[in-house]
């Protein structure tokens, strides 16, 4: 990337405008990374400055008109982009839903996954996998059931796959590995988690060429002429780190840091788990969902904030019940986590274990374990 940056500056390695899809080179190597067996073609992945801009710009594809299913709890900017866009319906501050938007509601009870008997119908299905922010990674029949239902009801399904790469079982790592989703899911995903590229701003969306309105226009026409219109595509530099990154070298390295963020996801999920805690995800993801029962999440925060100055992301973010669970995910390096001084841990939430540690040398190499953990958030 630094060698791009530098070549820009020279008469031979100058480069304008590119194309609005991306670098040929950098949509080829996504489609063979990523899709090789799915028969997905590098004509049919767009190259973006980040999945979150893709969802809002799919959100322009897709107008006013439509009617959407969300998982709950998801990732906000499903439901923010629909607000944004006109789609949603008044804000019900008691539920803290939006009204218009389907919320398929997805709990431990369910195993994470909506139940698809009792759902309504709608024209799009925003679906996470593995879920942000419980971290569960829905299984092949459970997404062999989704593309069904998308089907039956002639829904597109607008598949997130940002976290894909910390999969760590046999679950699907793109709804394109689900026969039939070629008709009926778009996918958007990204670097950011990746590869560390949240700065750096990077990701891409698959839309096949099979899917098509209910009138027969395919999907594809339309949203090459948005990222034409809406995007000048993603900066060439960005685009340089992409392709390094999937170099065999590159590669390499990117996953040996996941691999890291995955023990730090499996000593946070077997502290929290041997404090008596309930806690999901850390598995597929390197973030965890960890439950606080009778607890309002905001004041869990608070309380965590003030006592040991780590920022925890609570469950209200994702119009979730507010006396639910927060989840506990940290940030990459600020602000750093001093030692919990005796006395002064959460008792309750067994921060007092923590301190515990902080007077051990286990804590030293925990602390830039914690801080790791979510550096790609
Ligand atoms: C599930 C999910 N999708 C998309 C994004 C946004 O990714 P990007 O940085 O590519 O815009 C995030 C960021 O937190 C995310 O958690």
């Amino acid at each position: 990337m630094a060698n791009y940056a530098r070549s820009l500056s020279t008469a031979e390695g100058y480069s304008g405008y590119g194309a609005e899809q991306g670098k040929k080179a950098l949509r080829k190597a996504i489609a063979e990374t990523f899709y090789r067996d799915f028969q997905v073609k590098e004509t049919e992945v767009f190259v973006s400055d980040g999945s979150q801009c893709d969802i809002t710009r799919l959100q322009l594809l897709l107008g006013s008109n439509v009617s959407i299913a969300v998982q709950d709890p998801s990732f906000p900017a499903y439901v923010d982009s629909s607000v944004i866009i006109g789609q949603a319906g008044d804000f019900e501050d008691k539920t803290g839903m939006y009204g218009n938007i389907q919320y398929m509601k997805c709990r431990p009870k369910n195993n994470f996954f909506p139940d698809l008997a009792t759902a309504s119908r709608s024209d799009i299905i925003f679906f996470c996998s593995p879920n942000n922010p419980t971290g569960h990674a829905a299984t092949r029949q459970e997404l062999e059931q989704l593309v069904r239902f998308a089907k039956e009801n002639g829904s597109i399904i607008i598949f997130d796959s940002a976290y894909a790469a910390y999969i760590s079982d046999d679950s699907p790592r793109s709804i394109f590995e689900i026969p039939g989703a070629r008709e009926v899911a778009i996918e958007v995903s990204s670097f950011s988690k990746f590869a560390g590229f949240t700065g750096i701003r990077l990701g891409w969306t698959v839309v096949p060429e099979e899917l098509s309105f209910s009138n027969g226009f395919p999907v594809i026409n339309d949203f090459n002429r948005i990222v034409c219109t809406c995007f000048n595509g993603a900066s060439n530099i960005a685009q340089a780190g992409g392709l390094a990154c999937l170099s065999p070298e590159g590669f390499a390295s990117v996953h040996s840091i996941i691999k890291c963020y995955k023990e730090n996801a499996k000593i946070l999920l077997d502290t929290f788990s041997s404090l008596g805690l309930k806690v999901y995800g850390g598995e597929n993801a390197p973030y965890l969902w960890v439950h606080f029962p009778g607890s309002k999440s905001w004041d869990i925060f608070t309380e965590i904030l003030e006592k040991t100055h780590i920022i925890t992301v609570p469950g209200r973010w994702w119009a979730l019940d507010p006396v639910k669970s927060p989840m506990l995910f940290f940030e990459k390096s600020k602000p750093l986590i001093p030692p919990v001084l005796s006395g002064v841990g959460l008792n309750k939430l067994g921060f007092d274990f923590v301190g515990s540690l902080a007077r051990s040398a286990l804590l030293f190499a925990f602390h830039p374990q914690l801080l790791q953990l979510c550096s790609t958030n």
